[in-house]
């Protein structure tokens, strides 16, 4: 059998693996596989499972060829195929940062002792905060992509593979226990503490991950009429997590309302109090899905729409997640396109905050017109003609080095903004709410944090209306998490808060389809 070597951060894994299967299929062996990405779950789509690899494995064939596009320093790992010895470099660092929730503040009823974990589970992104129970001081934190990336950018990648492959389901499951092992004990590190002191952990994500975290088969959210197995919102003993805890460990699942609105909207939402509002509220939280909610203290409503990846740069051409090397603002100076670089240096890609920005300038620009239309060069303003490439569907505009946006990548940003624009006025007709009516409208979650309002209105992703009620509030999911760690009555509020959310489907919804419809024009 050959030998995989795994590069990563100064450590060198050896592990043998059966001639012919792919590096991927390697990485996810060596349990490294979570500093890899593959948005498409390792099913040769998405072009974006790039590594480094030297030695034997098999010349790319003409499908991976076609995916490189020229890329030729490097393989797609799902693709490549390991004849012999070989080695393969993961990327450093992630270079993910935790996403704040300093907004909040959080008070320990002194009723507990020892330390406690409070975990966001993001599709993305995991992070974890750890506190003194007692004073409610919050000691360290710990963050890093989520451990399940290899087996998809998004819910349904994930739901997919574990129903597609033997132990699809339990691989995923043993990846995001092992990183919360690894988080708490990072975490713990940096606050000269240990795990074992830890007697108490509460955990929010969304209905996906909570299923997945706790081994519960996904499948039945993946088709209508979208059943999850449980809803969560109990205490289970963490024994059998083996996270390195106290003995008699309680570990909390904090409760979801649907299928697709999960733990993490509700701890979000009992985090900004959203039922002691007298005046209605709108929630946001934008990733790779849209879950939304409106309401006051009378009651809540909630849904969710499937914006897709493209909002954290998972299938656009030159997107990235928000690490070093990622244009991140995009502006324009008397008449001319500005961009700025994540740690400065030459740009490699796009992350979120970047893409949006690029397609408000083109939008102000008349570079990409009201149905979304990238005009080439014989068309667009002269200014820009010498950045521009291509025909009909295949045009490309350079915006810095050998960053590139295509037509291809605009209608997916369209189709992205399209369902969470279309999510929110559905909503708010549904309930009879006028955006000017809103008391707050509360943008949760990483790619909300450093999204520029102005151009979040400018693509139309939501009404301007809002922007006056805007308040950017971060991980609410961690903080409505650590809030259940320090309070008995955040439990109960947590607990109230589920129970007062109705969910609206918008699948099949007539008003749904045709709000969508509307909201793919730009204004
Ligand atoms: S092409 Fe390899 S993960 Fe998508």
């Amino acid at each position: 059998m050959p030998v995989l070597t795994v590069l990563y951060n100064h450590t060198r894994l050896e592990i043998q693996v059966d001639a012919g299967s792919t590096v991927l299929e390697g990485l996810r062996l060596s349990g490294l596989s979570h500093h890899a990405d593959a948005p498409c779950g390792g099913n040769g789509l998405c072009g974006k499972c790039l590594v480094t690899v030297s030695g034997a494995v098999a010349a790319p064939d003409a499908r991976e060829q076609a995916l490189l596009a020229g890329k030729s320093e490097r393989r797609l790992a799902c693709l490549a195929r390991i004849e012999g010895a070989c080695t393969v470099s993961l990327a450093e660092d992630d270079g993910l940062t935790v996403v704040e929730n300093s907004v909040f503040r959080f008070e320990a009823d002194g009723k507990r002792r020892g330390l406690g974990a409070a975990v966001d589970i993001g599709t993305t992104t995991v992070a974890l905060y750890l506190y003194d129970l007692r004073t409610g001081v919050r000691l360290a934190t710990a963050s890093g992509a989520n451990g399940q990336r290899s087996y998809g950018a998004d819910v349904i990648s994930r739901i997919q593979y574990a129903m597609e492959h033997v132990d699809g389901l339990s691989v995923q499951t043993a990846a995001i226990r092992a990183q919360l092992r690894q988080l708490l004990r990072e975490a713990c590190e940096k606050a000269r503490r240990t795990p074992e002191e830890v007697t108490a952990v509460a955990v929010a994500g969304n209905t996906v991950m909570e299923h997945l975290l706790t081994g519960l088969d996904p499948s039945g959210i993946a088709a209508a009429p979208f059943t999850p197995r449980s809803l969560f919102g109990e205490s289970v003993s963490a024994e059998e997590y083996d996270l390195g805890t106290a003995p008699g460990t309680a570990l909390y699942i904090a409760p979801c309302v649907s299928g697709y609105v999960g733990g993490d909207i509700t701890a979000g939402l009992m985090a900004v109090k959203a039922l002691e509002k007298e005046q209605p509220i709108l929630f946001v939280d934008v990733g790779t899905n849209g879950e939304m909610a409106v309401g006051d203290h009378r009651g809540l409503t909630c849904c969710a729409t499937a914006a897709g990846p493209a909002f954290e740069g998972g299938s656009i051409s030159c997107g990235m997640a928000a690490s070093p090397g990622a244009i991140d603002r995009v502006w324009v100076e008397d008449g001319a396109l500005r961009v700025s670089v994540l740690g400065g240096g030459e740009a490699i890609g796009v992350c979120g905050s970047g893409l949006v920005d690029t397609l408000a300038a083109l939008l102000e620009l008349e570079i990409v017109d009201e149905t979304g239309r990238l005009q080439p060069a014989d068309e667009a303003p002269g200014a820009y003609a010498d950045r521009l490439e291509g025909e009909g569907g295949n045009v490309r505009f350079r915006l810095s080095g050998d960053v590139w946006i295509t037509a291809e990548d605009i209608r997916k940003l369209q189709l992205a903004k399209a369902a969470v624009a279309a999510g929110i006025e559905t909503l708010l007709e549904h309930q009879k709410i006028l955006p000017e009516q809103l008391g707050a409208f509360y943008l949760a979650g990483g790619f909300g944090s450093y999204l520029r309002p102005e151009s979040a209105v400018r693509i139309g992703l939501f009404p301007a209306a809002l922007l006056d009620r805007l308040q950017v509030v971060g991980n609410s999911a961690g903080a409505g998490a650590s809030m259940l760690l320090l309070s008995d009555k955040a439990g109960e509020d947590l607990r109230r808060t589920k129970e007062q959310c109705t969910y609206l489907e918008l699948s099949g919804m007539a008003q749904f389809n045709n709000a969508y419809m509307m909201c793919m024009m730009f204004e």
